[in-house]
């Protein structure tokens, strides 16, 4: 089997899907590794590194497409890219089959197999497999050095013969895995650190952290659903949290949000108004931007200035941090592919969850059970 690392498309992606040590990693399943010239340049890794760790570099990305018989991507095949495939080639990517249908269709009619590493399920057999967690931890960390970085502010308590400085306050809104990494990171560098949450779970995670939970008295009955994941509120009850969650935001310094509904724009939690509450020079930073945001005045994929606030909605934060985003990525897919390559073939074992629920397409059908009932 011949697995192929493309170059990774679009202006903001600096990640490559497999690292050098990744690919030593995968030669002792019996297979060949292929990579793209120059696929790892933006990540800090020479074609050479890769040539070292037993890999094969292709000049072309086409002639790449159509040589490998599983290509493993950070994020998905283009259309022109679907067409390159043979039928029976696989594919690993991060493909969010709810919001690419379009993709998936072709996948599946184009007799293409492909693996969706954010369609894993989160359970702890998988943990060393879930991208989604991997990238998480490098948002969180990223959205606290860039807050640092535009506050007007220090982080820490300081106290010198120019006098005393008061800690940042900082408020994490959604502690899931950015979150909690977000309060550890802006903890470290000395904030006084609070975080809200809707899955109640989640208290004892942030204390652990040394982080305070902010009460708000929300009338939520369950927070999460069977899978984990925070249940989306009503209308009625997003404008109670808006509120309530006002009058925090405007006594901080710093407000990371991470709110997200998996399969739905990202719920708005902060108002106009309530940036308008806060101090200028005060910083939100919106890592739900990519889904639409969570505060109003988030512009995805910029940073604005609004009512002397500054709000951050830079996407794809992981791709800021390439080197070791693309280590823990390439950490995932060597994992995932350690459960579906044996003696050098792809084997399917489809009683196993982790495999039928990464699955998206499989022998020109559909498989995907997050896409149960639809039809190609
Ligand atoms: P996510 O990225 O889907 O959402 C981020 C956070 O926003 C979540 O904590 C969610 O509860 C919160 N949120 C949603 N609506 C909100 C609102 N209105 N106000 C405040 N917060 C709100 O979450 P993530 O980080 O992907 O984690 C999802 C679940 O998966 C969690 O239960 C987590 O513990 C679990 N998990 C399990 C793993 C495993 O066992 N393999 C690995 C990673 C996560």
């Amino acid at each position: 089997m011949r697995i192929g690392v493309p170059s990774e498309h679009g202006q903001i992606e600096r990640r490559v899907a497999l690292t050098p040590d990744a690919v030593a990693r995968l030669l002792p399943l019996g297979v060949e590794v292929l990579v793209q010239a120059g696929a790892g340049v933006a990540a800090a890794l020479p074609d050479g590194d890769y040539t070292e760790a037993g890999a094969r570099i292709v000049p072309d990305g086409a002639a790449l497409l159509a040589e490998a018989d599983l290509v493993v991507m950070v994020t998905r095949p283009r259309d022109e890219d679907v067409t390159s495939f043979r039928s029976g080639t696989a594919v690993v990517g991060m493909l969010q089959p709810l919001v690419n249908r379009e993709l998936v269709d072709a996948l599946a009619a184009a007799g293409v197999t492909s693996f969706s590493l954010d369609a894993i399920p989160r359970i702890t057999r998988s943990q060393s497999m879930d991208a989604l967690s991997s990238q998480a931890t490098v948002s969180g960390y990223k959205a606290v050095l860039m807050s640092a970085e535009l506050l007007p502010k220090f982080f820490p308590m300081l106290m010198t013969a120019a006098g005393t400085v008061a800690p940042a306050k900082v408020f994490v809104l959604g502690a899931g895995v950015a979150g909690l990494q977000a309060l550890a990171t802006a903890r470290r560098l000395g904030a006084v650190v609070s975080a809200f949450d809707t899955r109640p779970v989640v208290r004892e995670q942030v204390e652990s952290l040394g982080a305070s939970f902010v009460e708000l008295q929300l009338d939520v009955e369950e927070g999460e659903d069977a899978r984990g994941y925070a249940r989306e509120l009503s209308e009625a009850q997003y404008a109670q949290q808006q509120e309530l969650v006002a009058r925090t935001v405007a006594d901080s310094d710093v407000v990371i949000t991470t709110a997200l509904i998996p399969g739905r724009p990202a719920p708005r939690l902060i108002t106009a108004a309530s940036v308008a509450a806060m101090r200028p020079g005060s910083v939100i930073v919106d890592l739900a931007a990519e889904a639409g945001g969570n505060c109003e005045l988030t512009v995805p994929g910029e940073v604005v200035v609004r009512e002397g606030v500054t709000i951050v909605g830079t996407l794809n934060l992981p791709s800021t941090m390439p080197l070791h985003a693309s280590q823990m990525y390439a950490r995932n897919i060597t994992n995932l592919l350690g459960l579906i390559i044996a003696d050098g073939e792809l084997t399917l074992d489809f009683e196993d969850e982790i495999v039928a629920d990464a699955c998206i397409t499989h022998e020109g059908r559909i498989v995907s059970r997050l896409l149960q009932g639809a039809s190609t």
